[in-house]
């Protein structure tokens, strides 16, 4: 009979070096090795496997792991890794193997059946839903950010001036002006990363719920007004997806999207282009036409050159310089432009994952295909393919212009014969309480009316971000309010007694429920 109390032995995680050529990746770092240790497992570390991202083989000795050769680490039980393996690595895997890779299982239906020819499981890390509860495994985030700032670095490299205006002793210098089209993951920062280094931002999407990203960012958001069909109404973007991801633009859309590209371009110095549809080859949005039009010495960055491009006569990998001297970007390796950062971020959402997958923190993994998150990332499980997976319901996004015609559709009803006629019951109600009720309480009606109007301005103007800070001034005015209803609990009134008990009660529950709520989010930073 098995001892119930036998301590199982630690899988091994083994972190293997990428073997495609210019990759500088490495999928764990000393940090992250240290964090796998603590969920259990012992780690091996292939020789010479974090070099090109500056981490030695003796700071992964220092962090636990154990460094090896080759063919030991792939003997693990979990291996890691960034790229998907190739026919002579998946042939080292042993069987009960898993596997943790970018495996793009969509574009590689062919290597799908490979892996799925031995008995290893597979989990794609490319392949994490897009919901908020799997947003810290999203390897695909992680590197699109990356990507976007260092797509900025590689234009502010090849651009002849500075990003920032300045005024100089020998005369004043104009600030850049940079167009960033598509304002994803790899717009935002790519935004952000400008306007830091003094740039005009603008940018543009066809979602026009991005629109206040783009400002807390420091860019002014371009929307493309297009007319429905057949319909009066003229809104900003038309192709929102209910889950927040963009659906192919319309014709319409593409003539006045072009329009505002061929007037950009004659005005800004860098384009940077993101444009991306899930499952679609890259929009063509920067014709030649439009390159013709900027001045020599300005740059693009087309992110999308390895799906085929955002921009005419992109090169995946090169740099084109055209006749009229507009250098075009294509690298496609942008994120291992930055190896230390990307890798740290690809071990960070690796632990992540790991994490899930080791609920008992004992150095064993346990897949669990109930859970939405595990079930889509993997590809492959014990030999049997498993993808593609069940679609995962992703929360809607609200979209802005369905909200304007909403308003549009119930203005009849809402017409001036309706607002006069609750003005004037409104004034019949107030001249009857000052004819009839004491002349305290219509006192006390004033100051709470006045109250509420300043209320809702000065709280309806503070920005979303500060909404923290501004749960404790509320919480100093239920204390307030717990220390007037207080005075009056012992009153002789009834009435005014249960009012006073309520309003302890409420007002508490703003307290605690604000202390909660802090206790919450500061254990989010916490570490372990
Ligand atoms: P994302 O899905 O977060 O963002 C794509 C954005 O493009 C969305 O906001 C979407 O609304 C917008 N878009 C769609 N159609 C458009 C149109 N016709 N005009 C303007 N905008 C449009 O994607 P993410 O993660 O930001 O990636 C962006 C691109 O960068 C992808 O093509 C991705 O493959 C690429 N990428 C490139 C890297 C490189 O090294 N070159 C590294 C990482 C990502």
């Amino acid at each position: 009979m098995p001892d119930a109390t036998a301590v199982l032995t630690p899988l091994r995680v083994g972190v293997v070096a990428e073997s495609a050529p210019g990759e500088t990746r490495v999928a764990a770092t000393p940090k992250t090795v240290e964090q796998l240790i603590g969920l259990g497992y012992d780690v091996l570390v292939e020789a010479g496997a974090g070099s090109r991202s500056a981490f030695t083989d003796q700071a992964y000795a220092a962090s636990g792991a154990l460094v090896a050769e080759r063919a030991q680490v792939w003997d693990a039980d979990v291996v890691l890794k960034v790229n998907a393996p190739g026919a002579e690595e998946i042939a080292r895997l042993h069987d009960g193997a898993l596997l943790l890779a970018l495996i793009s299982p969509a574009l590689n239906p062919d290597l799908v059946d490979q892996l799925a020819g031995r008995r290893i499981t597979v989990l794609a890390m490319d392949a994490v839903p897009r919901i908020s509860r799997a947003q810290s495994l999203d390897v695909l985030s992680s590197m699109a950010n990356i990507a976007g700032y260092r797509a900025v670095v590689e234009a502010a490299n090849r651009f002849g001036r500075f990003f920032t205006g300045q005024v100089t002793a020998a005369g004043k210098v104009p600030p850049a002006k940079v167009l960033v089209a598509g304002a994803g993951v790899a717009g935002l920062a790519a935004i952000g990363t400008a306007s830091s280094l003094g740039a005009i931002v603008r940018a543009t999407d066809p979602r026009p719920e991005v629109a206040e990203q783009v400002a807390s960012l420091g860019g002014q958001y371009l929307g493309v007004l297009t007319r429905d069909a057949g319909s009066e109404d003229v809104s900003e973007g038309t192709v929102s997806g209910g889950d927040g991801y963009a659906r192919p633009t319309s014709a319409d859309y593409n003539r006045l999207a072009e329009q505002l590209y061929a007037e950009q371009a004659r005005d800004v110095d860098i384009i940077i282009t993101t444009a991306l549809i899930p499952g679609r080859p890259a929009p063509r949005l920067i014709t030649a036409e439009h390159i013709a039009a900027m001045s020599p010495g300005s740059v693009i960055v087309d992110m999308a050159a390895a799906q085929g491009g955002n921009v005419e006569g992109t090169r995946p990998g090169e740099v084109v310089v055209t006749a009229n001297g507009v250098s075009i970007i294509g690298y496609t390796d942008l994120a291992g432009r930055l190896p230390t950062q990307a890798s740290q971020l690809y071990g960070t959402n690796v632990v992540n994952l790991m994490r899930l997958l080791t609920p008992s923190k004992d150095g064993q993994v346990v897949l669990d295909f109930d859970d939405v998150v595990q079930r889509a990332m993997t590809v492959v499980r014990d030999g049997t393919k498993t993808w593609p997976p069940p679609p995962v319901p992703v929360a809607a996004t609200p979209a802005a212009p369905v909200a304007k015609r909403v308003a549009k559709e119930v203005k009849p009803e809402t017409g001036p014969g309706r607002l006069y006629a609750t003005v004037g019951v409104g004034g019949v109600l107030l001249f009857l309480l000052a004819a009839f009720a004491p002349a305290q309480f219509i006192g006390n009606l004033t100051v709470f009316a006045l109250a509420v109007v300043i209320g809702y301005y000065v709280i309806g103007n503070v920005h979303h971000a500060l909404h923290t800070p501004l749960m404790s001034v509320t919480n100093a005015i239920s204390g307030i309010i717990v220390l007037g209803a207080l005075l009056q609990i012992g009153h002789d009134n009834t009435l005014v007694t249960v009012l006073a008990t309520l309003a302890v009660f409420l007002a508490s529950i703003n307290v605690f429920g604000g202390f909660a709520v802090t206790r919450r989010m500061l254990s989010m930073f916490s570490k372990g």
